[in-house]
């Protein structure tokens, strides 16, 4: 009986050094440790085991100019800016809007792609245009991915042109709230335009109404204290606009067949 405790002790601490060296060569710096939220596409999603998307590829771009390893960690997307200024991860990538309050906990590359907040609603709904959602008594449910800019501005107060937070579901993805939408939950969605797109060719029976919402520009998060981060970012980001490495990929992803 001992023998077999002492046995099975001795395996658990090879596990825990086992565990602890593989962390040990993780922390590795050569590692350019990336945080998303991977149910955006075409920006970042699954395929198999592997976030891929626009984001995923560029940050692959600039990990090879720095000469790093990239990690991808994903995460609630709530948690990446925080994850950023506490030093958990290099940069934050994440179809990520660039808006003066995340200015206030972190900086921004140079944008590298636009975005648009739009709506979507199931294909037999009476919602037809932003201003239904806004007409007096109207109590539509809207559904969000939790703290995303569609989050921010539709909880905002009716006089800051929100609907207010009790009228707001919001969800851990957006593909969550488009399910949700799907199941009658909620009467619409407020998302951006491209993850937009995705889901409704994914899910039966939706549709994208034409009012634009919001117009918004993408970019990669950094930590205040990691200026010069910023700066190598920001210098390959330039390079593979000019190269054209970035349109690249982006084309690869965003077909010119966007007639929808
Ligand atoms: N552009 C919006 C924002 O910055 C939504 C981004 C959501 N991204 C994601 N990977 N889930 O708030």
């Amino acid at each position: 009986m001992k023998k077999i405790v002492s046995f099975i002790l001795a395996l658990s601490l090879l596990a825990v050094c086992a565990v602890s060296f593989a962390s040990c060569s993780k922390d590795d710096e050569n590692v350019l440790k990336m945080a998303t939220n991977a149910a955006f596409p075409p920006y970042e999603f699954y395929e198999g085991e592997k976030i891929v998307g626009i984001d995923a590829e560029i940050a692959e771009l600039i990990a090879k100019d720095l000469g790093m390893t990239l990690q991808i960690v994903d995460t609630e997307f709530d948690s990446i800016i925080t994850g950023v200024t506490e030093g958990k991860y290099d940069f934050g990538m994440a179809g990520m809007t660039v808006t003066e309050d995340r200015l206030k906990s972190v900086n921004f590359s140079t944008s590298y792609a636009k975005g648009v907040q739009v709506i979507i609603v199931k294909n037999d709904s009476p919602i037809t245009s932003i201003d239904d959602l806004s007409a007096d008594g109207a109590t539509y449910k809207i559904g969000v991915q939790q703290g995303t800019t569609g989050d921010i501005y539709a909880s905002d107060t009716p006089e800051n042109g929100g609907f207010g937070e009790d009228r707001v579901t919001s969800f851990n993805s957006g593909a969550e709230a488009v399910l949700a939408l799907t199941t009658g939950k909620v009467d619409c969605v407020i998302i951006d335009n491209e993850p937009a797109k995705s889901y409704v060719k994914t899910y039966e029976g939706l549709k994208i109404l034409d009012t634009e919402y919001v117009e918004e520009d993408y970019a990669i998060c950094v930590s205040k204290d990691n200026a010069d981060l910023l700066k190598k970012i920001n210098d390959s980001l330039k390079k593979n606009t000019e190269n054209g490495e970035i349109q690249k990929i982006i084309d690869k992803y965003i077909k010119a067949d966007s007639a929808e």
